[in-house]
């Protein structure tokens, strides 16, 4: 198969939704509508939904609402991005290719956004008219998964994680456990959001959380690593930040060479962890490559 071509095909059936499910800049409050879609719709790689409508696919059952399912995660995702970027977090300037949503609206505006961004992800994967058809036992642990996956114990938890960390001499447990939560959780939730979804068995859930967990490390240590050897054209972000701000990464305890070789193990492990699916899920496995080979 050819990775590139279903990321793109993938890419802008979600970027479509996205545009049409966001209320339009034009509606009140409007200042809040422009703002949380300056930063969604800036072009991500849109890399969690495309797990989630992968994982269905590996599974290989139709799953009503896929799509707001999958999109969802790119809501809340997005949402961490404009608060992540604020000057009383990593204090940055420039993401997805433009100055940050705080440099834009102010810092009230944007956290505001973000805030909207969360709820509204909710609302997408709780609508009647958006879900029809899911069964709705499924869809309960769907909407559980997010809020783990997104909440204090998952996304939110590893935050607070990595602003502690800041100028403190971590060990590399300490490291893992940050990166675990901070990007693991998030992407273990549009893993597993997908296969449940489709009616994964307990088995083929398991295989798939095992794949997601070693897909999450590998996708924050190459972040990690592109801090380092990105250029801010590749990247659409500015290079060196971890560095200017004190924090501790793959790359400070292993170097450049030596975090991408953990990260490639990482891939390896996770494409192992497929090894009952047939070809259904070798989208699953070429994005697991991606996570390492990809220039931003
Ligand atoms: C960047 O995420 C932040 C991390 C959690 C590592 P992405 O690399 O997925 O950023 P976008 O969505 O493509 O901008
Ligand atoms: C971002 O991690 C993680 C979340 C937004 C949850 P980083 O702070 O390391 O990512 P970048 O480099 O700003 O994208
Ligand atoms: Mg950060
Ligand atoms: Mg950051």
């Amino acid at each position: 198969m050819n990775i590139a071509e279903y990321l793109e095909q993938k890419r802008v059936e979600v970027d479509r939704f996205l545009d049409q499910a966001a209320p339009p800049a034009v509606l009140p409050p409007t200042t809040l509508h422009e703002g949380l879609r300056y930063s969604l719709m800036a072009g991500g790689k849109r890399i969690r939904p495309i797990l989630t409508i992968a994982a269905a696919e590996a599974i290989g059952a139709t799953a009503p609402g896929l799509i707001p399912v999958a999109c969802s995660l790119e809501l809340i995702h997005t949402y961490s991005l404009i608060h992540d970027d604020l000057p009383s977090m990593d204090n940055d300037d420039f993401r997805r290719g433009k100055p940050t949503n705080h440099k834009v609206y102010g810092e009230a505006m944007a956290i505001l956004a973000g805030d909207a961004l969360s709820t509204m992800a909710f609302d997408l994967i709780s609508r009647p008219d958006l879900m029809k058809g899911c069964d709705p036992v499924r869809q309960i642990r769907i909407i559980q998964e997010l809020a783990s996956g997104s909440g204090s114990m998952g996304m939110v938890g590893g935050q607070v994680f990595d602003i502690q960390a800041e100028h403190q001499d971590i060990d590399l447990s300490t490291l893992q456990n940050i990166h675990k939560h901070k990007t693991g959780m998030l992407i273990r939730a549009a893993v597993r959001m997908g296969a449940i979804a489709a009616g994964a068995t307990d088995r083929q859930l398991d295989d798939l959380t095992g794949y997601a967990e070693d897909i999450g490390l590998a996708f924050q240590i190459a972040d990690d690593v592109l801090n380092v050897t990105g250029t801010r054209e590749e990247l659409g972000k500015n290079p060196n930040t971890d560095a200017e701000r004190g924090k501790k990464t793959y790359p400070t305890f292993y170097g450049v060479d030596g975090a991408r070789k953990l990260a490639d193990d990482c891939v390896t492990r996770a494409i192992t962890r497929l090894s009952s699916f047939g070809p259904p899920a070798d989208p699953l496995r070429e994005i697991a490559r991606y996570i390492t080979a990809r220039k931003n």
